[in-house]
């Protein structure tokens, strides 16, 4: 999504859309990757449907002068990269069936040293062996968890996650944590 100007939205998601269809929307809602703070070489890491949410932080990155690598792991064909590979430096692709990329996981393509942040959103088992490196190296992490969501606002409970703080919303306090608040130093 992104507001073009006031009360106006533009929905980059639903190409199959036509000028007047209704839609009903409530947002915005909890945090976002803290983008605007990030300087220098970024590194994104997805899995999957994962790389949805970083594709405003590759292009907002990539605005204020940051140097973007992507690392993407899919199950075989990738999607979307034609729009990353306009705005980052580097896109580094791992497939489960090895047909596109490098076979096997991302997490043996990516290695933190040399970044100043670190993206992630994918799988759980994946972000957290990319925050844990992250975190082993000294390299800032910012985790989007994924969560099923009811309420959207903090009031069911249903996407409650442990972090440092103690039990926190998905929705509300995240979806984005450090990495440090969620995996431990
Ligand atoms: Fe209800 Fe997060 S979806 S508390």
């Amino acid at each position: 999504f992104a507001q073009t100007q006031p009360g106006v939205l533009y929905i980059e998601a639903w190409p199959q859309m036509r000028a007047g269809d209704e839609v009903e929307l409530t947002g915005a809602l909890g945090n976002g990757f803290p983008t605007g703070q990030l300087r220098g070489r970024v590194a994104l890491v997805a899995g999957g449907i994962g790389i949805a949410p970083l594709w405003y932080a590759a292009r907002a990155l990539a605005a204020q002068g940051c140097e973007v690598r992507l690392y993407c792991g899919f199950r075989d064909e990738p999607y979307t990269l034609e729009k990353f590979e306009r705005v980052c430096a580097g896109v580094a692709v791992a497939t489960d069936s090895g047909r596109f990329g490098t076979k096997g996981f991302v997490t043996d393509l990516f290695r933190p040293e040399g970044y100043s942040a670190v993206l992630t959103c994918g799988p759980e088992p994946m972000m957290e062996k990319t925050a844990r490196a992250c975190l082993a190296a000294g390299v800032p992490v910012y985790v989007s968890r994924e969560s099923r969501m009811a309420c959207g606002i903090g009031a069911c409970l249903g996407c409650t996650c442990h972090t440092a703080g103690g039990p926190k919303s998905t929705c509300k306090d995240g979806p984005v944590f450090r990495g440090e608040d969620l995996y431990g130093v």
